[in-house]
């Protein structure tokens, strides 16, 4: 069965048939799975594939595609730049290694991030210092590896409608250096996120992967305003663990758009046990959102809010105040930095 009528053609010339039928059932999923199975397998004959896994939706979603069409073929790389989510690199190696068997290089270059990034406290320069080491991470395992002909890249339509409308730049294979040059395979590139999200259902990811909210690139960096400490990150770390595992139980996970804690680069006096304290305040955010142009705050029952004060005084080290941001977008923007 051939929906979309993509073989033959170019990758970059591969665009979304106007008269494409929504992905909006399984069955059109399990359709899709199929006919690109068949197109990698053509693209890529016996050759190897190299991936940036970085287990958000998008590139988890391609990895899965291609592990069901060439296996082994497939070379995943999984970079911990130390700001990842509590227990994020541990389901990517659960789920991509332990359960589908992928051929997955784990790096963990927390340290050469973290050291990088010591003192430095402007948001643009911590993000591009992010994104530069991240590349040269990749590039350095890339460089290490013989044969491979081809990068995988989760690039989904909107990226390349925002490209062309001259939104955002859409970062062709990834802004590596000029010595590592690879033909590119983008195999949700005609699909819109829900449909992504079908997709990876149907290729039997976790629900926590498929549905899971947005997460900027630099991560966790961008929820630890000013220069970046370990403590202070770790608190950031613990603190959005505790809200994501409270939102789960009261069943928000998946109905709220993005929600997650920043501890800002201040300290105030507190008292515990009957001693003074002078600690970070933790900031919760949840927000709603259809465009992230304009955004509207989830107001959270007070039980709850009492709860997850209590959780996060008594179990994140370095916190004796927890806020919450009434701010909606404008005048605010989403993240802090
Ligand atoms: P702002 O803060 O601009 O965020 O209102 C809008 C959405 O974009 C996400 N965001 C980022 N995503 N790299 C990313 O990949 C970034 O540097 C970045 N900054 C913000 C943010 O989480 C929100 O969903």
């Amino acid at each position: 069965m051939h929906l979309f009528y993509l073989e033959g053609k170019q990758m970059a010339d591969i665009r979304r048939p106007d008269d494409m039928v929504r992905i909006t059932t399984p069955e059109r999923a399990d359709a899709f799975i199929e006919e690109q199975i068949d197109l990698i397998k053509k693209q890529v004959g016996d050759k190897k594939v190299l991936l940036a896994l970085s287990g958000g939706v998008d590139s988890s979603v391609v990895a899965a595609l291609l592990i069901k069409a060439i296996g082994q073929q497939l070379v995943c790389v999984h970079v911990n730049h130390g700001l990842l989510r509590k227990g994020e690199p541990e389901q990517v190696i659960e789920v991509f290694k332990n359960q589908m068997n992928a051929n997955l290089i784990y790096v963990d270059a927390t340290d050469r991030f973290l050291d990088k990034l010591a003192g430095v406290s402007d948001p643009e320069t911590k993000r591009k210092i992010i994104g530069g080491e991240f590349i040269e991470v990749f590039a350095e395992e890339a460089r290490k590896l013989d044969g491979i002909k081809f990068l995988a890249q989760g690039t989904i339509w909107p990226d390349i409608l925002e490209s062309e409308a001259g939104i955002k730049a859409h970062h062709n294979a990834g802004g590596l250096p000029e010595d590592l040059s690879f033909e590119l395979v983008e195999p949700v590139r005609i699909l819109f996120k829900d449909e992504v999200r079908m997709v990876g259902k149907q290729l039997g990811l976790p629900d926590g992967m498929v549905y899971r909210q947005p997460f900027p690139g630099p991560g966790l960096g961008v929820r630890c305003p000013g220069a970046i400490t370990r403590d202070r990150l770790e608190a950031v770390r613990e603190s959005d663990a505790i809200l994501r595992e409270e939102f789960a139980k009261n069943g928000l996970e998946g109905k709220v758009w993005q929600y997650f804690t920043v501890v800002p680069d201040f300290k105030s006096t507190g008292v515990k046990d009957g001693k003074r304290t002078f600690d970070w305040p933790c900031i919760i955010r949840a927000i709603n959102t259809t465009d992230v142009m304009e955004v509207t705050v989830e107001h959270l029952p007070d039980a709850l809010i009492d709860h997850l004060v209590d959780r996060i005084i008594k179990e994140v080290k370095g916190i004796n105040r927890v806020l919450f941001d009434y701010t909606p977008k404008p005048p605010a923007t989403v993240e802090y930095e």
